[in-house]
């Protein structure tokens, strides 16, 4: 990855999360939508061994995946200190979870704990230019056969809301999925409306070949 602009990308990211971390519970369940979906198509294909979820914020889905997958072993990782204290919180009586501080990409800190499934959900389209790094990234980190599972906003066609979603680091442009199905084999690929048409979110399952 681009150093410069990785550094430049996870200090926006903080400072944008010292105050959203606040209030991101009490706000993100009415337009995150999809994220008890993804965890049904994940586990439509495997029971992971280990899960990594990249940029795992308050832990909305690491408490889920840890009920879905009680065995597994659930890591999340997250650029965001602010978002991690609020997730550590949450999950600490989770014993199969643990959380890492990192950006993810620019330090080996998986060691041992190579993922069969990494998740992204609501992050990539954050990460601008990376997002297309961190595709790659993933695949090398996943196991032979192993899956992304990335659920995320896809388009909007009122170029107002791309806008405002532009002020808040998200780019809806339909970008993802190309990059996506140009580096895994192609599981599953659903496009969804939110608010009778506003926008569209997806949610994508490939497999490392
Ligand atoms: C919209 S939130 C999504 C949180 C959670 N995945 C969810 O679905 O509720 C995006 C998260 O990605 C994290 N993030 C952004 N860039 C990152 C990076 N380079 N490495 C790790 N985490 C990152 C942010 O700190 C933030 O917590």
């Amino acid at each position: 990855m681009n150093v410069e602009n990785s550094v430049k990308q996870s200090q926006l990211i903080q400072n944008y999360y010292q105050f959203q971390s606040t209030i991101y519970d009490a706000t993100r369940w009415s337009f995150l939508f999809g994220r008890k979906l993804i965890i049904d198509k994940i586990a439509e294909v495997t029971v992971p061994k280990t899960i990594v979820e990249i940029g795992c914020g308050t832990g909305y889905n690491l408490k889920n995946l840890s009920k879905r997958f009680p065995e597994s072993k659930i890591i999340g990782m997250d650029v965001s200190k602010d978002m991690l204290t609020i997730a550590e919180k949450k999950l600490s009586s989770y014993s199969n979870i643990e959380l890492i501080e990192s950006p993810y990409g620019e330090l080996d800190v998986l060691g041992n704990n190579q993922p069969d499934v990494i998740l992204f959900s609501y992050m990539l389209t954050m990460v601008n230019p990376e997002f297309s790094n961190m595709i790659q990234q993933a695949y090398k980190d996943l196991i032979p056969g192993g899956y992304i599972a990335v659920v995320d906003f896809y388009n909007s066609k009122h170029k107002w809301f791309r806008d405002h979603m532009g002020n808040h680091h998200v780019r809806m442009e339909r970008h993802l999925t190309p990059v996506l199905e140009g580096k895994f084999t192609t599981v599953n690929n659903k496009v969804y409306n939110a608010y009778i048409g506003t926008w569209e979110y997806f949610t994508y399952i490939g497999k490392k070949s």
